[in-house]
């Protein structure tokens, strides 16, 4: 793991915009495609609008509890580490899940800095997250079995995120994507958080 720990912060993009474009380059880098793709975000500029809701004029605080949240790892509160979000569906791969309940979350845009990678930091960020009763209180019953979902397609992630806990839910069949170079797989991973009442000290 990472050498300390103390130094580490989790805050939430909307607390902290100045690390607004810095995140939603590395989105766009790294996953342009799925979201011009599979999702109405189909440029920059309309996927940074939906992040920072930039179009919500409403109450403040209840757009505030509102998907999608990103959620950073600062580096003596200050560096930019590793980030991810959370949201009631990635890329339009919900339609695969069938699923009996609507308490679910699904993890996107996991990314640590290549030059912090390996340290630990992702492994740190999203525990933060998962094991949050007052994050997941936001979004979820906490009180029912909550599902966290998140996809890949790279198979050598898998076993990283069956450490973490996830396990596999399913495997869609290979297509060929010009965008990608190749045939891709992508893999639907699980989570299943255990029932949580008020009085939970699961908390990282
Ligand atoms: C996938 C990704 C988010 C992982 O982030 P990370 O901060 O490097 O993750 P961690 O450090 O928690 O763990 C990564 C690996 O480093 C290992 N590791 C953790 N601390 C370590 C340390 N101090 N020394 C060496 N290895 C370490 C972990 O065991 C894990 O290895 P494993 O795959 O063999 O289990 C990062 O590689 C990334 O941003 N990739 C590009 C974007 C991407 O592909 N995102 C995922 C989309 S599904």
């Amino acid at each position: 793991m990472h050498k300390n720990i103390n130094n580490l912060s989790v805050v939430e993009l909307q607390d902290r915009p100045e690390f607004t474009e810095k995140c939603i380059n590395y989105i766009w880098t790294e996953w342009k495609y799925d979201y011009f793709f599979h999702t109405p975000y189909t440029t920059k500029e309309l996927l940074c609008k939906y992040i920072v809701k930039e179009d919500a004029t409403e109450n403040h605080d209840s757009v505030k509890n509102e998907f999608p949240k990103v959620f950073l790892l600062l580096e003596d509160n200050q560096s930019l580490v590793s980030f991810l979000m959370i949201d009631t569906d990635d890329c339009d791969m919900k339609k695969y899940v069938n699923t009996t309940t609507e308490n679910t979350i699904w993890l996107c845009n996991l990314y640590t800095l290549p030059e912090h990678r390996k340290k630990g930091y992702m492994t740190y960020l999203l525990f933060h997250v998962t094991h949050n009763i007052h994050i997941l209180s936001k979004f979820c019953k906490v009180t029912e079995k909550i599902e966290i979902y998140l996809w890949t397609e790279h198979q050598h992630l898998l076993n990283y995120y069956r450490k973490l806990g996830f396990s596999m839910f399913e495997k869609l069949p290979k297509v060929f994507d010009s965008n990608k170079a190749g045939t891709t797989t992508k893999y639907i991973m699980i989570y299943p958080v255990p029932i949580l009442s008020k009085y939970s000290t699961l908390q990282y």
